[in-house]
């Protein structure tokens, strides 16, 4: 190690250099990124459209949910615009969450789903995750044709998740699993590839995956949703119900967003006069370590919904009062209306 003295300014000057470095290979990687997610490229000399191709994606041996074996690039990607994300059927909290949010998606875009529009989910953990596992799975989020769910050698399905630009070094090869929350959408054809957190508006992933990537215009179903007349402006309540809670759970027969695809959890309406206020608000915190303690509420209820566990969302005490708060206001709000309309 260098002493103090003479070689002070030298060193100084080398980590000046070195930080310059870090700076243009930082600035780099983002061009890199920038360009594998938003890049539409244009038809190549060589008459291939797309940079990503067979010679960048692996044609890694997969097995679906019914134990037919597929090749990654042949059969899945391949000019075809798709949906991909990485799940563990053992995990509680993200993938519940993930899976749910999709299931919305593709009761959104029904029957193109499957024809030209296709969703896989392909798991990290493929040795408890057998083709058997998988399918009971997909049966349990009632998922329908057009979605694969899949399976593979690990190293290879984490080379996949590297090729994807869904791997984060430190993150995703951490001891707990704890993975890297997003799913990619993309047309291989186009080599147009966008990356979407699961808290992403379903229609607009919807939007996406029926106009934008598929190069045609057709009246948006984003457009009509953003048309519905907002009367009231949310609160923090309701925007946290709406971004964390409304994939799974419905409120009410008065509430008309996407009636009819959120029966994962049972519908809250009435929730915060059925329960006890401390029960609810710690239900909603860590409803994982409460059905980890068995209590007999949270246990029947893990029963009645196909054993799908309610994710601890990691919300704090304020957050959860603000919701349980937009609940029991709502359940008021729904209650004078049914009266009204008496
Ligand atoms: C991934 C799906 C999912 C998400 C997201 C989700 N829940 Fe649930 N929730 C469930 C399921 C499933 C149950 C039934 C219990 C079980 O199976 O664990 C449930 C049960 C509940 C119950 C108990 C209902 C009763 O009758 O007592 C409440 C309250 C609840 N959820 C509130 C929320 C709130 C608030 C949020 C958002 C912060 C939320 N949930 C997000 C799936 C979900």
């Amino acid at each position: 190690m260098n002493r103090p003295g003479a070689d002070q300014p030298m060193h100084t000057q080398r980590s000046r250099a070195l930080g310059m470095h870090l700076v243009l290979l930082l600035v780099t990687c983002l061009l890199a990124s920038r360009l594998l997610v938003a890049q539409e490229a244009a038809p190549a000399a060589n008459g291939s459209v797309t940079p990503w191709g067979g010679d960048y994606f692996p044609n890694t041996l997969l097995t679906n949910q019914d134990g037919r074996q597929v090749h990654f690039f042949d059969d899945l990607i391949k000019g075809k615009v798709v949906v991909i994300n990485f799940i563990f059927t053992s995990c509680s909290d993200s993938c519940p969450l993930e899976t749910a949010r999709l299931r919305q998606v593709q009761s959104l875009l029904g029957d193109r789903v499957g024809k030209d529009i296709f969703f896989y989910s392909i798991s990290i953990d493929p040795l408890s995750d057998t083709p058997a596992v998988l399918k009971a799975y997909a049966q349990r989020f009632k998922v329908g044709p057009g979605w694969q769910f899949l399976t593979g050698e690990f190293d290879d399905v984490t080379e996949l998740r590297h090729k994807l630009g869904l791997f984060i070094e430190g993150v995703d090869n951490g001891s707990n699993k704890d993975h890297n929350l997003s799913l990619i959408v993309g047309n291989q054809e186009t080599g147009r590839w966008m990356k979407a957190s699961p808290f992403e508006n379903p229609w607009i992933l919807a939007d996406q995956l029926a106009n934008t990537l598929q190069n045609w215009k057709q009246p948006s179903i984003e457009q009509s949703y953003a048309d519905a007349p907002q009367i009231r402006p949310p609160s923090t309540g309701e925007e946290l119900f709406r971004t964390r809670c409304a994939s799974c759970h419905s409120l009410g027969p008065q509430d008309g967003q996407g009636i009819g695809m959120r029966s994962i959890g049972p519908d809250l309406i009435g929730v915060t006069r059925q329960r006890d206020p401390a029960w609810l608000s710690r239900w909603i915190r860590e409803p994982d370590r409460m059905l980890a303690e068995q209590d007999p509420i949270a246990t029947a209820l893990f029963e009645r919904f196909e054993k799908i566990p309610m994710p601890n969302l990691r919300l704090d005490e304020n957050s959860v009062q603000a919701i349980i708060d937009f609940l029991g206001e709502e359940t008021e709000r729904q209650q004078t209306l049914a009266a009204q309309t008496q």
